[in-house]
């Protein structure tokens, strides 16, 4: 769970994110950014680690999800589940909210995921995990071990654990796949152009 510190970490970036997000309410932009970033098929590639999950009912949480967007992309491949989004970009949830009426779009403080435990079969984290600071991330995977039975990462690639300042942000690369896969049991993994796709069964981890 984060502490006031923890989370005054990740709100005093609000402003920043308000500055340069939202990036995009088109699923089509997504997919044109994901090409230039060296994808063959964006979103053939993205649907193909789902095949293995056998359920096409229940909650889908796009962790870091801007104005929801990328929940078009679920909606699609599972037409049958309630989908929900949690941000720290109140501006970003309010035009998601505005875009997106079916969607459940949700504040975050930072680390926490206001929901109890088990509410969600899946948890969507794209993006995201580069903004996390590495002392957070343990906590974060605790969240998302209580809350969800799989976790669906796509990430920058990176084999090498390193910070860099970009764009006002700090963004904090790792090994990513040795990282997650430290506590959490890998399902998938893929790479697509510069970025990897992974999924994670979060039972029974820890
Ligand atoms: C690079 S953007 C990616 C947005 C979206 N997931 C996508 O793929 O287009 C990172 C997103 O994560 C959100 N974010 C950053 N740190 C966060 C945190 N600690 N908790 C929740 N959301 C966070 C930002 O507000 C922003 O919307």
């Amino acid at each position: 769970m984060g502490s006031n510190d923890t989370s005054g970490y990740y709100r005093k970036l609000i402003p920043q994110w308000e500055r340069v997000y939202p990036s995009t309410a088109a699923l089509q932009d997504a997919w044109d950014f994901y090409s230039e970033c060296g994808w063959q098929d964006p979103p053939k590639q993205l649907a193909a680690p789902l095949q293995q999950l056998q359920w096409n009912t229940g909650r889908i949480l796009d962790y870091g999800c801007d104005t929801g967007v990328m929940l078009q992309f679920f909606a699609q491949h599972f037409p049958q589940a309630t989908l929900y989004g949690v941000d720290i970009n109140r501006s970003a949830l309010r035009q998601g909210r505005g875009l997106f009426p079916e969607l459940n779009l949700v504040e975050s403080d930072g680390l926490d995921i206001p929901f109890r435990d088990g509410y969600f079969d899946l948890i969507f984290l794209c993006a995201v995990l580069k903004h996390v600071r590495f002392e957070d991330r343990a906590n974060l995977f605790a969240e998302f071990r209580r809350v969800a039975r799989f976790l669906y990462v796509v990430e920058a690639h990176s084999e090498s654990k390193r910070t860099e300042e970009k764009h006002g942000f700090t963004f904090y690369y790792s090994d990513f796949r040795e990282e997650l896969g430290a506590t959490l049991t890998e399902l998938h993994f893929s790479r697509a152009g510069t970025d990897f796709l992974a999924l994670y069964d979060l039972s029974g981890a820890g």
